[in-house]
């Protein structure tokens, strides 16, 4: 038995033991597509476990079909209640509505999803990606004076992350008559799709001299591109500024040697206050605030070092 399970079994028998039923979770995830997205994985596993939770973790592999599908199971199963964490915005109506009339709760995390009732979720905890846009763009535009040819990594088309980034990221360059995006295309979150669409975005601009910044809409696809721009034969950090969301583990050290310029920061542990609703409501509680926002900090060269100490000293 591995280390992992045997923590889960002896979780579950201290339980039993205290008289206590162990609660049943299942958690739809959107995939692993990004270092930020495996962290938050094992962030809420790990709650579990500690918490003597069985939980149901579905990877549903980018794909809503398979979210929807997992969420059928766990209905199917009576879990005590659901998380999802929803790949695209829309088209979650029926399935919500499923749970709803089997008296099963969900909690949303992470990306949001477009309901006109809010009456079939608990809450969503989640950042605010508008605000995070918004941050990032304004670190670009003092840091070039408002002066700044753009290229966009997007995320995952039709995800609340990718439109809600954007939204914020075009109004505050909007404010600016030199700023402007001269490309943008999807690179789906990860760092080899980063790579491959920042070789081809690079190429479509002449061999990338005019760029002044790459917009990444994570860490991930921002660190595959940094590769790209390299074998290019630019500098990224300094000929094109790496601008990106997430903080992963993996940016500080691409800080650290001038390749990245900024990221503002996305906190993974979002199942620690996933349970605490969860538990709440099954002993009762009804009045939950819909929208639980996380915040975040935005490190650049002049403060990451600080975080970064902390992420090794963890490690
Ligand atoms: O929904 C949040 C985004 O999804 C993260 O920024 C990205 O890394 C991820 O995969």
């Amino acid at each position: 038995m591995t280390k992992t399970l045997f923590s889960i079994a002896l979780c579950g028998l201290l339980a039993i033991s205290h008289g206590v039923q162990a609660l049943t979770i299942g958690f739809s995830q959107v995939g692993s597509e990004s270092g930020w997205r495996t962290t938050f994985s094992e962030s809420v596993k790990a709650e579990a476990i500690k918490r003597g939770i069985d939980l149901k973790f579905s990877d549903a592999q980018q794909k809503q079909e398979n979210q929807i599908k997992a969420i059928r199971s766990f209905i199917a199963q009576r879990v005590d209640a659901i998380i999802v964490a929803p790949v695209v915005e829309t088209g979650w109506k029926p399935v919500f509505m499923e749970a709803k009339r089997a008296r099963i709760p969900i909690v949303i995390l992470d990306r949001n999803v477009a309901l006109n009732n809010d009456s079939l979720y608990l809450t969503r905890i989640a950042p605010d990606f508008v605000l995070e846009g918004v941050k990032a763009a304004t670190w670009l535009a003092d840091e070039t004076k408002g002066n700044c040819a753009i290229v966009e990594l997007q995320g995952t088309v039709g995800s609340s992350a990718a439109l809600g980034r954007m939204e914020g990221f075009n109004k505050i360059i909007a404010q600016h008559n030199n700023m402007r995006i001269v490309r943008s295309q999807t690179a789906e979150f990860t760092r080899a799709k980063g790579k491959e669409v920042m070789e081809s975005l690079l190429k479509a601009e002449g061999g990338g001299s005019d760029i002044c910044a790459l917009w990444a809409h994570n860490d991930e696809m921002a660190l595959g591109a940094i590769q790209a721009i390299k074998e290019a034969g630019l500098k990224p950090g300094s000929d094109i500024l790496v601008v990106s969301v997430d903080a992963v583990d993996d940016i500080f050290p691409a800080i650290k040697a001038g390749d990245a310029n900024v990221t503002v920061e996305l906190s993974p542990h979002l199942g620690g206050p996933a349970f605490d609703v969860i538990e709440a409501y099954l002993k009762g509680k009804r009045d939950f605030e819909k929208w639980v926002v996380m915040g975040g900090s935005v490190f650049d060269k002049n403060n990451y070092e600080e975080e970064y100490n902390k992420r090794l000293a963890e490690q």
